[in-house]
């Protein structure tokens, strides 16, 4: 197909992973994926802002752990792995499991009871893992299934595999492919802290090869409820409706301040309601679906436009504004019961024409606004 490179993240970026010619490749074409203008969000920000979507929920998994997971699988089937294993908050075990399959290795994931979306634990249903819901929290199954890799001959896929930080750095690599220089503020939600670690890792990379003059301010947000990185101290019981990071032990920690520090950014919190305002913002006026937890980069970046973080932000010598990349890590489609509880569905009508055109507001002529007028 004219424009779609042929390969996935190993053969387009070759010589900055670590592959060898004899490493067999397990892809699934990950990554190319849209960097999407926001007009919505320019607007919000102001001060000649550019700001863009870079749509990770259009991997094949709907999530940036493919871009690990592609390294991570073929590496381990490289290394003659029979089993891979991970804990999970939903999208690592359904990336593990949909690429265990294809590389023909048995998978093991453990989640948190009750705290995995709906469509994350179908995907490790259906892709044959073997699904362990454990009572206990992300933190706690983490520990679980490092202890079980070291008493067990099975590969652990998670971020702290090495190869799976190498793959997600190529989310920089794209996004300065894409707009040709490094945006000057990357907004993306934080976790375990793997993606954050892994993405500066990509752009210091680019940088330290000439690709790039310049290097992000990296802003990496968190959920309140869920926020040690912010608190600097672990939060034992971590809360937050973006179940994907509620998470109070990142294992990443050094490499997510790291980040922040060398990069002169930061991580910050930002609560839920604001989570969930970015969420129907991005659905409704972008026309993105995400799920909740990528929605945080967005509540984070309208945070810190209010607060007036980005007035100074015209850099001496340029005449337009900002160039802002919010990281969309997962697919709104994970979580569908999250967005038809974040939308009230009216009670059911009977089949008349009266009562459903003065439901749907055509009756007054849509005043009522289903559909708004352009800005
Ligand atoms: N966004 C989504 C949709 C995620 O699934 C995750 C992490 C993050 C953001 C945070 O990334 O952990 O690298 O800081 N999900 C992991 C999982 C923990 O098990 O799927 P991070």
């Amino acid at each position: 197909m004219a424009g779609r490179p042929s390969g996935g993240i190993i053969e387009r970026y070759r010589p900055y992973l670590p592959v060898s010619p004899t490493t067999p490749i397990i892809t699934l074409l990950e990554g190319n994926t849209p960097l999407i203008v926001s007009r919505a969000l320019s607007q919000r920000v102001g001060r000649g802002a550019e700001v863009y979507l870079k749509y990770e929920g259009m991997n094949p998994t709907g999530s940036f752990k493919d871009r690990g997971m592609t390294v991570a699988i073929s590496k381990a089937v490289e290394a003659k792995s029979v089993a891979v294993l991970c804990a999970s908050t939903g999208n690592t075990s359904a990336s593990a499991s949909a690429y265990a399959a294809r590389a023909g290795l048995r998978s093991i994931v453990l989640i948190p009871s009750g705290a995995v979306a709906l469509g994350k634990l179908s995907q490790a249903l259906i892709h044959g893992a073997r699904v362990v819901a454990v009572d206990a929290n992300f933190d706690a199954c983490l520990a679980l299934v490092k202890s079980l890799a070291r008493q067990h001959p099975v590969t652990l896929v998670n971020s702290i595999n090495p190869h799976r930080i190498e793959g997600q750095k190529t989310c920089a690599f794209e996004i300065c492919d894409a707009l040709g220089r490094a945006p000057d503020y990357q907004c993306m939600p934080v976790g375990n802290a793997g993606n954050i670690t892994a993405q500066w890792k990509g752009y210091t990379e680019y940088h330290g090869r000439g690709r790039i003059g310049h290097r992000p301010v990296m802003l990496g947000f968190q959920a309140e409820g869920a926020a040690p990185l912010v608190k600097g101290r672990l939060v034992k019981h971590p809360r937050t409706i973006a179940t994907a990071i509620r998470i109070g032990n990142p294992a990443s920690w050094q490499g997510a301040v790291a980040a922040a520090e060398e990069s002169r950014g930061a991580i910050q919190a930002v609560s839920d309601r604001q989570i969930l305002d970015a969420y129907r913002l991005l659905a409704q006026e972008d026309g993105v679906f995400v799920e909740p937890a990528s929605a945080a980069s967005v509540a984070g970046l309208l945070r810190l436009a209010q607060a007036g973080y980005f007035k100074k932000a015209r850099p001496a010598g340029r005449r337009q504004g900002p160039t802002i990349v919010c990281i969309l890590t997962g697919h709104g489609l994970k979580d569908p019961e999250r967005a038809i509880k974040s939308i009230r569905l009216a009670r059911p009508l009977p089949p008349s024409l009266s009562a459903i055109s003065k439901a749907t507001g055509l009756k007054e002529g849509l005043s009522g606004g289903i559909i708004r007028p352009r800005p």
